[in-house]
């Protein structure tokens, strides 16, 4: 059965809405962060940027046997979910917010000043939305 994931920059919302709408729809709701500390789906640990380095590649790879296993249809969070092939989503949601709020969001979470703008930066630039084309998916715009 095919998913739908949420995307977007950290800090726009993904997992608010991603929670919501499972729970209107009855979907599944995957928490992609917590697989990937408790699998150990990365490469390793950005000091500097205080992230893991998710292998990509190895998520995916997770996430379509998963979507291929459930009985139940998932909703997905992550910021990296939009990298899954067209073939496994039914829809790909971009969540995005006003870039003041995303700053005030981003500094209330005591993330670095590089940190917070980078994150701007990303969302100034419409990165996941951009990639989630170049991917193919049939995309919706959420603003929170
Ligand atoms: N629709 C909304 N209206 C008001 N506040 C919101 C909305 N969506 C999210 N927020 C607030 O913004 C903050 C970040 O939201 P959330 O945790 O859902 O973002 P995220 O995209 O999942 O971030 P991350 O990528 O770091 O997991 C939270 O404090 C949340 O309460
Ligand atoms: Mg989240």
């Amino acid at each position: 059965m095919k998913a739908i994931v949420v995307s977007g920059t950290p800090g726009t919302g993904k997992t608010k809405t991603a929670k919501a709408l499972a729970r209107k729809k009855n979907y599944s709701y995957v928490d992609v962060n917590k697989l990937v500390r408790e699998l150990k789906l990365y490469d390793s640990y950005d000091r500097k940027r205080k992230a893991y380095v998710v292998d990509t590649k190895k998520l995916n790879k997770f996430l379509i046997r998963l979507i291929g296993e459930s009985k139940k249809k998932l909703v997905i969070d992550s910021h990296l979910s939009h990298y899954l092939p067209k073939k496994y989503l039914e829809l790909c949601i971009i969540t995005k917010c006003n870039l003041k709020k995303l700053k005030n969001r981003l500094e209330k979470r005591g993330y670095s000043k590089s940190k917070v703008r980078e994150n701007l930066d990303s969302e100034i630039f419409d990165v996941c939305l951009n990639e989630a084309k170049e991917m193919g998916h049939k995309i919706k715009i959420i603003k929170t």
